[in-house]
């Protein structure tokens, strides 16, 4: 099958590499020349394990990159994967989406044989009729035998090509039996030796099915993290309530460890999304509401607990761990930020520690100071808050001595507390 891609952002170029390596002829399209000579080098524009090798094996055999949209009329299948910013009040930039859509239509306006377009990008249910739709009719002349679909990514950054390649479920939204047809014949080789669940469904539904999915683990998160905060109220340990929570099958032990909250690109931006789009309608969702300020509060109680022991105002303060979750230099979203924002405002001297994320929040926060190594930046401080869950936090010890005063606040219970040390989980 020849299946053309359009966006070779993160999920484009995810998608693009693994169908070719599912063994589809894979045309990835972008508007950037600098992302298409890249991939064209069999080079990954991001960083994503896996996804180099996958490029290094396909590209200029099985997978190309190019500008035209030229080779979409030949393809059996286009695939809009085209990210979509957050406006102000939350709802989705569906601008850039909508060119491609459009542009996409254009290139199939004299196509006879039927051609499907399916959205990967995350949007709302009733954007597909109100503007996708009609932006594709609108380029194609309202060419028939052009029809849409919807396959939401359940891909998480990091893990992206192992996700693709071992799903829990491929959600395929059509409004035709051959759409959805075309959907299982792309998707068949990944069927080989197992039976990954197919939700067949209209496209709407298909669209609100990752709403629904991101929303309830984002909430499940900020739910464990209401319990947590009750738990170190109590002086418990939420950790070993939420161990024993998460043996009834009906909640799962996965999405239960609480801490400083969730970040990057998709939660914070999905659940905003989603309350702006009901709120449209006139419905408060009061849920979703109460899981985003949890997250928004669970900095100032990590923030809290170190101003129990350290006075702030003029001392230094360790940051560790600047991206939104561990094996990624994504800073989308992370918690990291409104801490350094807080400290700074509480009269902080910060420094701040990342394996592989200080380039970026260097852009963000030039005036605070970065150190080469964690135990760099714990030297002389007057306190330490744990942001990120790295691996390399688990084994800091003897480091903890260079503190002026070793007071540790972990917002990932990640540290490991037997050394002489003033220590705070932020829930245990
Ligand atoms: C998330 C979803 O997990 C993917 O299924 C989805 O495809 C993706 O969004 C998307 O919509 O594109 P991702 O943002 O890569 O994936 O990150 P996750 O691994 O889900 O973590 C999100 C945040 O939750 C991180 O900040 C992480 O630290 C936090 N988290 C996660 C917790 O605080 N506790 C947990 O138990 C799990």
């Amino acid at each position: 099958m020849h299946i053309t891609v359009i966006g070779s952002g993160y999920v484009g170029t995810t998608i693009a590499a693994c169908f070719a390596d599912l063994g589809h002829k894979v045309t990835a399209i972008d508007i950037d020349d600098d992302i298409v000579a890249t991939i064209n080098e069999g080079e990954a524009p991001i960083d994503e394990p896996g996804l180099d090798d996958l490029l290094e094996a396909h590209v200029g055999d099985r997978l190309t990159a190019t500008t035209s949209y030229d080779a979409v009329p030949d393809s059996d299948v286009t695939f809009l994967a085209i990210g979509t910013p957050s406006n102000a009040d939350g709802s989705i930039d569906l601008t850039t989406l909508a060119a491609a859509a459009e542009a996409t239509g254009e290139a199939l306006a004299d196509k006879t044989d039927r051609h499907l377009v399916v959205v990967k990008s995350t949007i709302t249910p009733p954007s597909i009729a109100s503007t996708i739709e009609p932006a594709i009719d609108a380029g194609a002349d309202g060419n028939e035998n052009v029809e849409i679909g919807m396959n939401p990514e359940f891909l998480r950054e990091g893990s992206a090509v192992e996700d693709f390649v071992n799903p829990d479920k491929l959600v395929f939204g059509t409004n035709s039996e051959w759409a959805s047809n075309r959907l299982h014949d792309v998707f068949e080789p990944l069927q080989d030796d197992r039976s990954v669940p197919i939700v067949d469904t209209d496209p709407a539904t298909a669209a609100m099915i990752k709403y629904a999915n991101n929303a309830f683990l984002a909430s499940k998160i900020s739910l464990v993290n209401d319990l947590g905060n009750i738990c170190k109220e109590f002086g418990l340990d939420a950790y070993e309530v939420m161990d024993a929570v998460g043996l009834d099958d009906r909640i799962s032990e996965r999405f239960l460890r609480s801490g400083v909250g969730w970040g990057g690109s998709c939660f914070p931006k999905d659940v905003a999304a989603i309350t702006a789009a009901a709120r449209e309608t006139g419905y408060e969702p009061a849920v979703l509401e109460a899981a985003i300020d949890v997250n928004d509060r669970q900095p100032g109680r990590l923030l809290d607990l170190l101003t129990k022991h350290v006075d702030v105002d003029g001392a230094r303060i360790a940051v560790l761990g600047l991206a939104f979750k561990p094996q990624t230099d994504d800073i989308r979203n992370s918690r990291a930020i409104p801490i350094i924002e807080q400290l700074q405002d509480l009269g902080a001297e910060i420094v701040a520690y990342d394996p592989v994320a200080m380039d970026p929040m260097c852009n963000r926060f030039p005036d605070i100071e970065y150190a080469a190594s964690a135990a760099e930046a714990l030297e002389g401080t007057h306190g330490a808050v744990v942001v990120t869950d790295w691996d390399e936090f688990a084994t800091l010890n003897d480091e903890f001595d260079e503190m002026e005063t070793p007071v540790v606040v972990d917002g990932r219970r990640i540290v490991d507390p037997s050394t002489e040390m003033t220590y705070e989980g932020l829930t245990w």
